[in-house]
């Protein structure tokens, strides 16, 4: 199989090296806007050569997107169009009502996948499975150090509580979180979101309650940053590569 990769930062990353070492994947197509950095991971690979997205396409089975949600716009329905599968992490372009159903819309005409990793949250399988019931509520509590919240607080403070569609607007770094939560269970407007500035706190936690006909399910992750980038937390790339693993093997654990 062949991969393009749009955006080579912390995520893009760890996931062209992680891809870089996997058996099923032949050659490996780097595109960044910075081309310093492409050219730095480029040089760290064995399979690995750059090249614009619009000329990789041709070549290319599956693209994963690790870079921004001007990306997603910008590149996602061309890869679909081209006939490709793709993988985004930049989730939280999907808020984005019209593009969203213009991906899906695209993705069904074209007999493609769009793969959305569950990323920074655990719980997603579980939402997933419980929603094709009735779910009564589904709430993602996000506690953060106060600094990366842009916050000083002297103790634990919520600083949101509302849905997920208001917490984008205030709180926009932690839209993919709550985006691939919404998309998995009942919507941007049903999906309860409270973060919390907590001084204690030196991890980023993420806590998924949901309750409904299945019965209750409480998931919790402390996630450690990614030593690329501490805003993004390392489970966000084991995640995205757990999501390459899944397209490439024969048995899934779904
Ligand atoms: N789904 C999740 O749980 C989750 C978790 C963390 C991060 N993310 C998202 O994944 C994306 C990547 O995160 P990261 O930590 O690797 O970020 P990063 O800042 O380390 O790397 C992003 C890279 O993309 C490049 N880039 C930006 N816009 C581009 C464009 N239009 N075309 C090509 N390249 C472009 C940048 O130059 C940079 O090198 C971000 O959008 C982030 O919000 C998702």
């Amino acid at each position: 199989m062949k991969l393009g990769i749009i955006g080579c930062g912390a995520i893009g990353t760890d996931v062209a090296k992680a891809a870089d070492a996997m058996k099923d994947i032949e050659k490996i197509y780097l595109f960044d806007i910075n081309k310093a950095a492409a050219e730095k991971l480029c040089k760290s690979l064995k399979k690995a050569s750059l090249k614009p997205v619009e000329e990789f396409l041709e070549d290319v089975d599956v693209v994963f997107e690790a870079a921004s949600q001007q990306a997603v716009a910008q590149y996602a329905a061309i890869v679909l169009e081209a006939g490709k599968d793709l993988i985004i992490m930049s989730i939280g372009s999907l808020f984005n009502d019209a593009l969203r159903k213009k991906l899906e819309n695209t993705a069904r005409k074209h007999h493609r996948k769009i793969y959305l990793p569950s990323g920074a949250v655990c719980g997603i399988d579980g939402v997933l499975a419980a929603s094709i019931e009735k779910l009564d509520s589904v709430t993602l509590v996000t506690t953060k150090p106060p600094a990366s919240l842009g916050k000083s607080v002297e103790e634990r403070t919520i600083v949101f509580k509302g849905t997920a569609r208001d917490a984008v607007k205030q709180f926009p770094r932690n839209i993919n979180v709550a985006a691939c939560l919404s998309l998995a269970g009942v919507g941007f407007d049903e999906t309860k979101v409270e973060i919390i500035a907590d001084p204690v706190e030196t991890r980023i936690s993420h806590k998924i309650l949901a309750h409904g006909r299945f019965g209750r399910l409480r998931a919790e992750v402390e996630n450690m940053p990614n030593p690329n980038n501490p805003q993004s937390s390392y489970m966000a790339s084991l995640s995205a590569i757990a999501t390459l693993r899944r397209v490439l093997d024969p048995i899934q654990i779904a």
